[in-house]
């Protein structure tokens, strides 16, 4: 009998830190520290939601998931570890409960799946020796990753080069699809959110003048902020400031400042979420209560816990709702809250859809480890019923799709818009 996913030994407890943590928020003894081999989860109760409401989250590691004995090896590479972990960690959360649905149900008579998880730890330098590993020892079919665009980047050439179907469930900048006919997405760009913040600003929130700060050393940051620029010119919005700001940079006064001083109707700020909490912040309390729009990577419930009250009036694209009453987007969040005891986030979705687009291409071929077979039916993707939207590639491999704008009020997300693509 093939084991089951939750049992493997990948799967296993965060760090002592947060088990510690596990045990503050809940107020019981903290877990016996897991052996080697043994059940896999570090949560308050191995996945469920704790009886308290407090979320106390469990944490993926790398390793191997699915039929590890007979499986078709595909890789994926996310940050488990570092700057935007809980970026990798939902994504990772999210395809493991899709496999996990697939093999209980007996993987539809189709070949089974065997997931070979990597932790690049949100660097840049990690990228080329786990797609190496990957490719070269694993002898993977496909990768799915990674899901920052600066990352993906960096692998996109070498799965290009290499001839690997690479599919990013969430890199928004337009250039990673550029890399070559092996690279896809099953998310929009940044040019289809750019245009989905601008017309929000421009007509919901009737600025006229904008003012857009963004980390400069990030390639979706920048891009985005590009996009933004060429969409509110267009609806007739004037750019008051573009300003980048340092690597690592965490005090945003001189920025804000001289964004003041321009008497902007609205800020822009196309960062992830471990910055915009921040900022937000030190935006209020320079008496900036203007209202601030993000992109998707301000989706994280650490941006109200870091920015707290100050993130009412900020508004963020977004690849879903959670709020959907759509019955395929409630089914999939009831069932990520029952295995992880957390709501999924849009992270979560686009790689609980990403993924099961993958594996319906590998299903399609009559050789399923065959690269370039499993390729051309990634590319043939058409009409899938996703979480986030129904799904085709296009010729450039990439999905056109709405999206939503959010609202964050007293910490919580709620829908405001779906924005349609501006499809010329
Ligand atoms: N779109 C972001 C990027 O390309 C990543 C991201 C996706 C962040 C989804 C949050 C949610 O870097």
């Amino acid at each position: 009998m093939m084991p089951r996913i939750g049992e493997h030994p990948g799967l296993v407890a965060a760090t002592t830190a947060a088990l510690l943590a596990v045990t503050l928020l809940c107020g019981c003894p903290p877990p016996a520290a897991p052996e080697s081999g043994s059940p896999t989860v570090a949560s308050t109760s191995g996945g469920q939601a704790p009886s308290d409401g407090v979320h106390a989250s469990a944490s993926v590691q790398e390793g191997s998931y699915g039929d590890r004995e007979n499986g078709i090896p595909v890789g994926a590479y996310f940050g488990l570890t570092g700057a935007q972990a809980v970026f990798g960690q939902d994504s990772a959360k999210a395809m493991i409960l899709a496999l996990e649905e697939m093999e209980a149900a007996d993987w539809n008579g189709g070949p089974s799946i065997h997931l070979i998880l990597q932790d690049d730890r949100c660097k840049t330098e990690d990228v080329g020796l786990i797609l190496n590993k990957l490719i070269n020892d694993d002898e993977v079919v496909a990768v799915v990753g990674e899901l920052a665009s600066s990352l993906s980047l960096v692998g996109a050439p070498i799965c290009q080069e290499e001839g690997v179907p690479m599919l990013s469930p969430s890199s928004t900048n337009p250039e990673v699809t550029k890399k070559g006919d092996f690279i896809f997405r099953t998310c929009f760009t940044d040019q289809q959110q750019g245009y989905a913040c601008a017309k929000f600003a421009f007509e919901n929130l009737e600025a006229r003048r904008a003012a857009i700060l963004y980390p400069g050393d990030n390639d979706y940051s920048v891009g985005l902020a590009n996009d933004f620029t060429a969409a509110f010119g267009r609806l007739g919005g004037e750019i008051v400031l573009s300003q980048g700001w340092g690597k690592d940079q965490q005090d945003f006064s001189v920025e804000l400042d001289r964004a003041k001083q321009q008497e902007p109707d609205v800020l822009f700020v196309p960062c992830y979420y471990d910055d915009s909490g921040q900022l937000a912040s030190q935006a209020r309390k320079r008496g900036l209560d203007i209202p601030i729009v993000g992109g998707d990577g301000w989706d994280s419930p650490d941006v109200d816990a870091i920015g707290k009250e100050a993130t009412n009036n900020c508004f963020f694209a977004n690849h879903y709702s959670k709020a959907d009453e759509s019955p395929i987007v409630q089914s999939f969040v009831k069932s990520y809250e029952k295995r992880w005891g957390e709501a999924p986030s849009a992270m979560a979705a686009t790689a609980y859809d990403g993924v099961r687009i993958l594996v319906q291409a590998i299903r399609s071929v009559s050789d399923p480890r065959d690269r370039l077979a499993v390729r051309d039916a990634l590319a043939a993707t058409s009409g899938f019923e996703g979480v986030t939207g129904t799904i085709t590639i296009d010729e450039d491999r990439n999905a056109t799709k709405s999206a939503v704008i959010l609202e964050l009020r007293d910490g919580e997300q709620t829908f405001v818009d779906t924005v349609q693509p501006d499809v010329p």
